[in-house]
């Protein structure tokens, strides 16, 4: 195959090795606050001071200098590097740690740590200091609130009709470093089955709620598997 058209997922698992805490694995984000307090608009509405707060630690732990992409962040780079202009990375997450490992052909479906958004206007403002209720928009003067440009439960992912025509023309799907518990993303790998012909792959540290939908399955650390999945590709090893 000349350059396969590939589409990878990506969860909270693959920056777990990087220092960053998943939701729903042991101590997990959710095991520490409600998600309805921090993670919806309605909780946004009821206490905004508690939403940035639980945002401004996320964002002041991301710019800490331990906190660095790892083998498999850079793996996925390289993958990108190697087959230009034929590699989505779809990541669920909203650090910027596959930015900083190198992909350029990325969507942040839920929306990114480093960003702000005017409730009012809707302008979109890289931000990656603290962000409270006193912060005013530049563009409207703060007619409304900036939020994290982050989505909430409830909210509509961002660039969904892009992702799923990719899902659909793909010959490969990817899955690294999630749960399979949160639509639409849980939902990917039966689109491809059903709506595309991509083989489905899933990269995890154990088997997802979608497992059974993958054609294969690879368990083990992000670091270890990724990296190595992706030199069985570039080296023709896996045949696509
Ligand atoms: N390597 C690979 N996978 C790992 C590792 C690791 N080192 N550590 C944990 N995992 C796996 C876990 O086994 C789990 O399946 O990563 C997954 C993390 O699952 P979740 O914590 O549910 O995170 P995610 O799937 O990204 O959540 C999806 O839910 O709350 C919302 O918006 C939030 O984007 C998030 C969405």
């Amino acid at each position: 195959m000349s350059k396969p058209s590939i589409v990878i997922l990506t969860g909270a698992g693959i920056s777990k090795e990087s220092g960053l805490d998943t939701f729903r694995c042991a101590g997990g984000l959710w095991q520490q606050v409600s998600l309805e307090d921090v993670a919806t608009p309605e909780g946004f509405q009821r206490n905004p001071a508690l939403v940035h707060d639980f945002y401004n630690a996320r964002r002041a732990q991301l710019r800490s200098p331990e906190i660095q992409p790892n083998e498999a962040h850079r793996a996925l780079a390289r993958l990108e590097q190697e087959f230009p202009g034929t590699v989505l990375l779809v990541t669920q997450n909203i650090d910027d740690l596959h930015e900083r490992a190198g992909s350029q052909s990325l969507i942040h479906m839920h929306g990114e740590l480093l960003k702000a958004e005017c409730e009012a206007c809707g302008a979109v403002l890289p931000w990656d200091g603290d962000l409270s209720e006193a912060d005013v928009c530049p563009s409207c003067q703060g007619a409304g609130l900036l939020r994290p440009r982050v989505v909430w439960f409830g909210e509509m992912p961002l660039e969904m009709p892009r992702i799923f025509h990719a899902l659909e023309q793909c010959d490969l799907f990817i899955s690294v470093g999630t749960s399979g518990n949160v639509y639409p993303a849980a939902g990917f790998v039966d689109h491809v089955q059903r709506c595309g012909q991509g083989d489905t792959i899933e990269l995890n540290l154990e088997p997802s709620e979608g497992a059974s939908l993958f054609d294969q399955k690879r368990y083990g650390p992000a670091t270890r598997i990724v990296p190595a999945f992706v030199e069985e590709i570039l080296s023709g090893s896996y045949r696509l």
